[in-house]
């Protein structure tokens, strides 16, 4: 489906920590066209600072209330700005962007990793695949940068956990958890997986993953060339090729 601007009302904004927040955003065409790994380019100033959209990814989606969200962390100027909109207001939006999340892969089984802020597009991933046997593996640095767990495990049973100070369940990083679950199988489980880029390389090197990459964007739409990564059939913008990649396929530059 092609990306489309549109004008989307704040449904709901609500603060999930210090620094979390998730958005409900009111968009029949997004809500009904979205595949999960796709992302959409907000406008988060009616002014020309900061003049970029902002790349976030879409965390869920319902299909019924034509609504989607997204869930973010306050990191700089743009996502700052977006934490003050209050519901009822305007978000200028365009997407859904970006290819998806393979998922005909899937045929019983497969497994979710997210490391922080990756969680975002794997609740959309894990709703879809919701009936089949989902092992969801979290990690953050600490207890309290844990969100949307609750979530995860309305959906399966099957949640670990890390925590990279040991504030909850494992202390070790997320790809720890995942080694097991892998090294016991006769056959490749699906893998999908959405955080930061060592997390991504280190998975990368414990099995093949449909890995969720991110770049700085500046169009989103794939013409300016700013979003370019290197991987082994030369270099691909993870705005229009990606943002879900083959790990096999990453020259990992880390
Ligand atoms: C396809 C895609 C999907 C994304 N999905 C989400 C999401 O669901 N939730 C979420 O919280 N964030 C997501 N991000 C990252 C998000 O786009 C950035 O955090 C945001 O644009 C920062 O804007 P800012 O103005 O607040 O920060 P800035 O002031 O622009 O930057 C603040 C800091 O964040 C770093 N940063 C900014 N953009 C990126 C980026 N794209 N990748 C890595 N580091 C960056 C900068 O280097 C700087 O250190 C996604 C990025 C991409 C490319
Ligand atoms: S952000 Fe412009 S080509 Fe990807």
């Amino acid at each position: 489906m092609m990306p489309k601007q549109v004008k989307c009302q704040i449904i709901d904004h609500q603060q999930l920590g210090p620094l979390y927040f998730r958005l409900t955003l009111a968009s029949e065409y997004i809500s009904t066209t979205a595949k999960p790994g796709q992302f959409v380019n907000v406008r988060v100033s009616d002014g020309f600072d900061p003049l970029l959209r902002r790349p976030l990814s879409i965390h869920r989606v319902n299909r019924t209330e034509k609504t989607f969200q997204l869930l973010y962390e306050v990191v700089g100027t743009g996502t700052d700005l977006l934490s003050q909109k209050r519901k009822g207001e305007e978000l200028d939006i365009l997407g859904p962007l970006g290819n998806s999340f393979d998922l005909s892969q899937v045929k019983d089984s497969a497994i979710l990793v997210g490391g922080g802020m990756g969680v975002a597009p794997l609740l959309f991933l894990a709703e879809e695949l919701k009936g089949k046997n989902l092992q969801i593996l979290i990690g953050a640095s600490s207890n309290n940068c844990l969100v949307c767990l609750d979530d995860f495990k309305q959906i399966t049973d099957k949640v670990q956990i890390s925590t990279d100070d040991g504030s909850c369940d494992k202390k070790c990083f997320v790809p720890e958890l995942l080694k097991p679950l892998t090294a016991h199988s006769s056959q490749p489980i699906p893998t999908f997986a959405c955080g930061p880029k060592g997390m991504l390389k280190v998975i990368s090197k414990i099995t093949t993953a449909q890995v969720s990459m991110e770049a700085r964007m500046a169009c989103g739409i794939g013409t300016c060339l700013g979003c370019v990564i290197k991987t082994k059939s030369g270099y691909k913008k993870v705005c229009k090729d990606g943002p879900v990649f083959d790990s096999k396929e990453i020259e990992w530059q880390i």
